[in-house]
């Protein structure tokens, strides 16, 4: 049998272990990314570990989520991160040009090479035949050390795509159609790899949609085989030599097959509050609609506005209605400024904001109270745009223009009528407005060593864990339902983001909004357990939801499944993460419950442990679904202690 594409990149990158599904393996990473809410921890920890400058092919740190600058913490962090990759030979996407995952496809992606990216959008650039990983920050902080990373070696899903997508149908419905086949954790230890006619057909950046919002599904990563497509792509680029073909064999072996006929997928939308909650976009109840928001890094290629703007041609935005646009890039921002297609957005009322992530991470723009949101983004968790009471509804960009015209859910078919089909005319151009003159190249060795790394008043040092206790008592600091996501642990805005490089003062916003009497209670406690439901910890890669619990004295976490790249962050932040044995001891557990683990350092290499319910007077197994490197992380008290250990033996041996 033949090779998928995912298992010859693999291959190509192989350093050590199994390459059996679900076993652990050790690849070489040739690119990483880092973007500025979450970097000042990754740099931090560099930093730790005392190397020189990092040992990737490429590095390239974004200041690109929060550009307002509300007080001085943000840009103080920008100016610290400008700095650090100075110092340690990283590239520097300003301000201004454009969102981590479009800018490193496009002017750093290269079929076959493997990225690590501290966000869970990282798999964006698989629409170029790249296997691009969603990690946490200390993983990215591991792979510029060019440690070879650890990867569940995961399943590869063929999804077979035929048929092709209707004017008014958008890849945006791909991917809705996919959650909702998949659902947000059906996703786990899978990569899903797109082939067939209909995938062909699909331009890089409607590519790029499907395979940024598989994050959404809890895979591993997504990908498209490097063909015409991309070589078209990257030709437009000005980088024709990045490509090479690479394609799965004619009889590759896949362990699953999903079938989509991209001709039978009408106007989807994600319903709140998860995003695989999708629907017919007919079958939505026209409720009013108080913002649409077109922006992110999933949608906002040069073709989706311009989509969008043709169908805002003409017309104007409801009255009630508050729309905006966010670009992902400078590029696609000049492109479509010269071509016309900005003017008629902004004509329409369409308010064009700056080039960046903003309201998708809550950073402007929250809905009103009880408000409905529409947007092109690719997370609709309760208070993801920064209000709690909000419904956040995931659309297409052409669905959005038609919905922010008529101030209720609407496809853009009901604005075009029969003019529907010039949608089908817009493409990406055949040649992009190349200006890489806001990316600060790494400087060269001697020059780097010379820069002083800047460090405001807000960037406290990096917490480390301390190894796990054998006797361990603590009491339960917070029961948790099922699917808490990392924003509801750290919640994101542009006042809580630009805490992020500062615990002492951002821990104190823990579960803010979802619990917030936790951060006072936890910290009272000195040590405690939570105990969550299924899926905890999906959305964003932030790590600060591990680094924030364990800086309040958490020391595990108990949950019936436990999303993949949370896992990685609480192992690496010295916080135990179990999982039921029976899914029934939830239910007979309660906050403020006293939990007792006996011999807990030599319970864990089993990967049974057995926890007291002191208060309630029984006993129960948990389990942790870890590999032998994550316990060998787990029992040296975390990530930094552990890749310290290593690099020294390195320099030893
Ligand atoms: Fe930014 Fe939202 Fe994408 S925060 S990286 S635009 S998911």
């Amino acid at each position: 049998m033949g090779k998928s594409l995912t298992r010859k990149i693999i291959e190509s990158h192989y350093v050590s272990g199994s390459m059996v599904p679900g076993e652990e393996v050790f690849i070489k990473v040739d690119q990483t990314l880092t973007h500025d809410i979450n970097a000042v921890m990754t740099y931090l920890a560099f930093e730790a570990v005392g190397l020189d400058r990092v040992r990737t092919e490429c590095s390239v740190s974004y200041l690109d989520h929060n550009l307002l600058y509300i007080d001085h913490k943000t840009p103080d962090d920008h100016i610290y991160l400008r700095s650090a990759a100075k110092k340690f030979g990283v590239h520097v996407s300003q301000p201004g040009n454009g969102i981590c995952h479009t800018i490193q496809m496009a002017r750093f992606g290269a079929p076959g090479k493997i990225s690590m990216g501290g966000d869970s959008h990282t798999p964006h650039g698989g629409a170029i035949g790249m296997l691009c990983i969603g990690v946490g920050g200390m993983d990215v902080a591991t792979a510029m050390t060019g440690v070879p990373m650890r990867l569940k070696m995961p399943r590869v899903i063929q999804v077979n795509l035929t048929g092709s997508l209707k004017p008014g149908v958008n890849a945006k419905e791909v991917i809705l159609e996919m959650l909702r086949i998949v659902s947000i954790k059906g996703g786990l230890g899978n990569v899903y790899e797109y082939t067939g006619p209909g995938a062909a057909a699909l331009e890089v950046p409607q590519r790029a949609s499907i395979t940024n919002m598989g994050a959404e599904m809890g895979a591993t990563t997504s990908i498209f085989p490097a063909d015409e497509q991309v070589k078209k792509f990257l030709t437009a680029q000005g980088r024709a030599d990045a490509y090479i073909e690479l394609l799965p064999d004619e009889d590759a072996e896949y362990d699953g097959r999903i079938d989509i006929n991209l001709s039978d997928l009408e106007p989807l939308v994600s319903c709140p509050h998860q995003p695989d909650n999708v629907i017919p976009l007919r079958e939505v109840e026209r409720k009013p609609v108080q913002q649409v928001f077109i922006g992110s890094c999933t949608n906002t290629s040069y073709a989706d506005i311009a989509k969008a703007a043709l169908v805002f041609k003409g017309h104007h935005v409801n009255e009630n209605v508050s729309c905006t646009c966010g670009i992902s890039s400078r590029q696609a921002y000049r492109e479509l400024l010269r071509d016309g297609y900005l003017d008629i957005l902004v004509a329409s009322g369409v308010r064009l904001l700056e080039i960046a992530c903003g309201p998708c991470c809550a950073i402007g723009q929250t809905p009103p109270t009880e408000g409905i949101a529409v947007r092109t983004s690719n997370r609709n968790f309760k208070g993801r745009a920064g209000n709690p009471n909000a419904k956040i509804y995931l659309v297409s960009p052409e669905t959005a223009a038609a919905t922010a015209i008529l101030g209720t859910f609407a496809s853009a078919e009901e604005i075009l009528g029969d003019d529907i089909g010039q949608l089908a005319d817009i493409h990406e151009p055949e040649t992009y407005i190349v200006d890489d003159s806001m990316i600060l190249p790494p400087l060269e060795p001697k020059k780097a060593a010379e820069v002083e790394i800047v460090r405001g008043p807000n960037i406290k040092p990096l917490p480390v864990p301390d190894v796990p206790e054998d006797h361990l008592i603590a009491p339960v600091s917070l029961k948790g339902g099922d699917n808490i996501s990392t924003d509801d642990i750290t919640p994101a805005s542009a006042e809580f983001s630009s805490m992020r490089s500062n615990i002492p003062l951002m821990s104190q916003y823990c579960y803010h909004r979802y619990a917030p009497d936790f951060a006072a209670r936890a910290r009272e406690l000195g040590k405690s357990i939570i105990v969550g439901g299924e899926n905890y910890g999906q959305g964003s890669s932030r790590e600060h939801a591990a680094i924030n619990p364990m800086f309040l004295g958490v020391k595990c976490v108990i949950a019936k499944s436990i999303a993949r790249i949370h896992k990685g962050n609480l192992v690496n932040h010295g916080i135990i993460p179990m999982l039921f044995e029976d899914p029934a001891d939830y239910d007979r557990i309660d906050q403020m419950d006293e939990l007792e683990i006996e011999h807990f350092l030599t319970q864990i290499p089993t990967r049974h442990v057995t926890v007291t319910n002191r208060t309630k007077g029984f006993s129960f197994p948990v389990t942790l679904d870890l590999s032998d490197n994550e316990i060998e992380v787990a029992l040296s008290g975390g990530q930094l202690r552990y890749l310290k250990k290593q690099l020294a033996q390195q320099q030893e041996g």
